[in-house]
């Protein structure tokens, strides 16, 4: 597998770090579905939709001010960028489509559920599923992903060679998505049979990780 470089955190967590009862079951579907693409069901689409349905009112007022500090440190810290069109993928409410709109001015982003999807004011709006990207092969240069599920065959074929990955997890090994690293990695390294190589670190409650292709 390819090397995993931890980066110093520079952003502290503070106290009061909250807790989701659901993560640890969550953690576990996010990781077999990240492993087993293809048992993503139509149940599940419809059920993550029912959730977030639910959530979307409350998403930026309960959950606003900590969402954005890994995201924010990757894209400190993470690059260099290339320049080209980024895929943000289950961009929800848009919280931080500003965010990676600062480094790529082009963006889709994409999201499953309506009632999210439709509070963003992100100017290329997509709604979608990420096991099925309605993206042209090697299309883009970056796809961003804070905090959903891991289609790794659907990034591989929208991204180009040189593309980066940006995944984060803002409330990091506690997140109902977190997903191990070591595990992100290794399955872009089995969609693309490539190696691949990850820089990541923590920051606030959250952590982050960028991966690109081995040259
Ligand atoms: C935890 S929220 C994160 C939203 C946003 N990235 C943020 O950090 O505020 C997860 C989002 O992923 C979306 N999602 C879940 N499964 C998806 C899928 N298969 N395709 C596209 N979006 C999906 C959900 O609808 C939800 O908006």
């Amino acid at each position: 597998m390819g090397q995993i470089t931890q980066l110093p955190q520079l952003i502290p967590a503070d106290a009061g770090k909250p807790v989701r009862p659901e993560a640890a079951a969550s953690q576990q579907a996010s990781r077999q579905l990240a492993l087993q693409p293809s048992s993503w069901s139509r149940e599940q689409a419809d059920e993550t939709v029912r959730r977030y349905t639910e959530l979307a009112t409350v998403w930026e007022g309960e959950r606003g001010g900590y969402r954005p500090v890994p995201l924010g440190d990757a894209l400190q810290r993470g690059g260099p960028w290339p320049a080209g069109l980024c895929l943000e993928i289950g961009c929800g409410t848009g919280l931080l489509s500003g965010l990676v709109q600062q480094v790529w001015p082009r963006v889709v982003s994409l999201d499953l559920t309506w009632a999210m999807l439709s509070r963003s004011t992100a100017p290329w709006r997509v709604l979608g599923d990420a096991s099925r990207l309605p993206v042209p092969d090697g299309s883009a240069r970056a796809v961003v992903l804070a905090d959903v599920p891991l289609f790794a065959a659907e990034i591989v074929r929208t991204l180009s060679a040189d593309g980066v990955v940006v995944w984060s997890n803002a409330l990091g090994e506690d997140a109902p998505h977190h997903v191990p690293i070591a595990t992100v990695l290794e399955t872009l390294e089995d969609a693309s049979d490539a190696a691949w190589s990850a820089v990541m670190s923590h920051a606030g409650w959250g952590l982050w990780a960028v991966l690109r292709r081995e040259r």
